[in-house]
């Protein structure tokens, strides 16, 4: 099952839920972005990054960061920082008992013949409001101005780039979720992968 959209759109909250609900295992795939764009930040090339990811490099409590998310949506442009990362989401997919992975390309690149694709958005305000929220929770000293800049940029870089752009696959769901508390937003998101699955 792949569930794609932009920033803070609610893609990671569902798909956690949806994962704990049909039983599949869930792969945040925006995580090995943000663990290339960290090490970028630390000096290494996002390449050398990519392609010598451990599982270590996910399980660290500093990727949450505006810092981060900013450096990793630049090292995603890159072609060959995505084709490293190609093979570890595809075979996660295929994972006996279902996988759910979340991100940007997963309807569209790594898994076109998911068996349900979701794309997730909100308008950029809502999702500026709630990563602010997240942030701020977090204990990260940030202005919800400076939020919604970065999810605007980085909506561009994202939907802009040349490789693997965010967009929504042809025969993905789109659920908007600017109006949709959390509950409503998983409740609707259930609704469309039962009447798929079936179950
Ligand atoms: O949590 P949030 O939605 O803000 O970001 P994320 O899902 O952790 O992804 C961080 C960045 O990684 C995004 O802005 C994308 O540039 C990149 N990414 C990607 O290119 N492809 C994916 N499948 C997942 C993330």
């Amino acid at each position: 099952m792949s569930i794609d959209g932009p920033a803070a759109a609610g893609k990671g909250t569902i798909a956690r839920a949806l994962a704990a609900r049909f039983g599949f295992a869930h792969l945040d795939t925006g995580l090995l972005y943000r663990a290339v764009g960290r090490r970028v930040l630390a000096g290494e090339t996002a390449e050398m990054a990519a392609a010598s990811l451990s599982p270590l490099d996910l399980d660290r409590d500093d990727l949450r960061t505006q810092e981060v998310a900013e450096a990793a949506s630049r090292a995603a442009v890159l072609p060959t920082v995505r084709a490293l990362l190609v093979d570890f989401q595809r075979s996660f997919a295929r994972r006996t008992g279902g996988a759910v992975l979340d991100g940007r390309d997963i309807g569209t690149v790594i898994c076109p013949d998911a068996e349900v694709k979701l794309f997730v958005t909100a308008s950029a305000e809502v999702r500026a409001h709630r990563r602010w929220l997240e942030l701020r929770a977090a204990g990260h000293e940030v202005t919800e101005a400076s939020v919604l800049d970065d999810v605007r940029a980085r909506d561009a870089r994202d939907a802009g780039r040349k490789d693997a752009p965010m967009v929504a696959a042809g025969d993905a769901m789109v659920l908007d979720t600017s109006e949709l508390g959390i509950d409503a937003a998983v409740a609707a998101a259930e609704a469309v992968v039962k009447e798929r699955l079936g179950r």
